[in-house]
C-alpha cells in the first residue's frame, strides 16, 4: 500500500479493517457502529485479521458475516505484515483499527499506514504504555485512569492522541473491575474516534 493513502474525508463510505488478538469486545463495538453492508454513512467493517486462531474476535467477525482471516505470527513479524498488507490491499481497506491486537507492528508498517492506523489502549496515555496498563495503574496507586485512542506511530502507544476518557479508580478496585469500567468507555470512544478521523476532524499532524 502506498505511503500516505487517501486523505479524509473520502467522500464515500470507508472500508475498515480490525486487527485483534483476544476476546473482541472492541471489535463488537466497532461492528455495531460500522456494520457490514452499509448501515452507517461513514464506514463499514470489511475485514478482521487475528494472529490467534482461537481469538473470540474471529468468531465475532464470522458471525457478523465479515471476512475473518487468521494470520499466524509463527513465521515472524515480516511474514505476518506481508500477508496482512496483501489482505488489506485485496479488500481495498482505507483505515485499520487495532482492537486488542497484542503485537507491535513494525515502524515500516506504521509509516505505510500513517494517519490511517488507530489503536485503543487502557490507560490515559502517555501514562502506563505497554502491557498490563490497568495493573500498572493500580500498582502505581493512580486515583484516575481511563482509556485512549491514538494514531499509531513507530513507538509503542506513543502516537498522536485522538480521544481519551478519564475514570476514577475506586476504593477496592482490582484489575478486573477497573478493566471492565475502562472497556465500557473504550467501546464508546473508539467508534467516535474512527468517525472523527473519517470526517477529517482528527489528523496525524504533519511532521509528528
Ligand atoms: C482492550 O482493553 C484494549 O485497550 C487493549 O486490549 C483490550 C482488548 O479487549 N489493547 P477486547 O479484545 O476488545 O475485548
Amino acid at each position: 500500500m502506498a505511503e500516505g493513502g487517501p486523505g479524509f474525508p473520502l467522500g464515500r463510505r470507508a472500508r475498515l479493517a480490525v486487527f485483534a488478538s483476544g476476546r473482541g469486545s472492541n471489535l463488537a463495538a466497532l461492528i455495531a457502529a460500522f456494520p457490514p453492508g452499509g448501515g452507517d454513512p461513514h464506514a463499514e467493517v470489511v475485514l478482521v485479521i487475528g494472529d490467534r486462531a482461537e481469538a473470540g474476535a474471529l468468531t465475532i467477525a464470522r458471525d457478523a458475516g465479515i471476512a475473518a482471516v487468521h494470520l499466524p505470527y509463527t513465521r515472524g513479524r515480516d511474514a505476518f505484515e506481508w500477508a496482512a498488507q496483501a489482505e488489506l490491499a485485496a479488500r481495498a481497506v482505507d483505515l485499520v483499527a487495532l482492537a486488542g491486537f497484542m503485537r507491535v507492528l513494525s515502524p515500516a508498517f506504521a509509516f505505510a499506514w500513517r494517519g490511517r492506523l488507530l489503536n485503543v489502549h487502557p490507560s490515559l496515555l502517555p501514562a502506563f504504555p505497554g502491557l498490563h496498563a490497568v495493573r500498572q495503574a493500580l500498582a502505581a496507586g493512580a486515583s484516575v485512569s481511563g482509556c485512549t485512542v491514538h494514531f499509531v506511530d513507530a513507538g509503542v502507544d506513543t502516537g498522536p492522541v485522538i480521544a481519551r476518557q478519564a475514570l476514577p479508580v475506586l476504593e477496592g478496585d482490582d484489575e478486573a473491575t477497573l478493566q471492565a469500567r475502562i472497556q465500557a468507555q473504550e467501546h464508546r470512544i473508539f467508534p467516535a474516534a474512527v468517525r472523527a478521523v473519517l470526517r477529517g476532524e482528527a489528523r496525524f499532524e504533519a511532521g509528528s
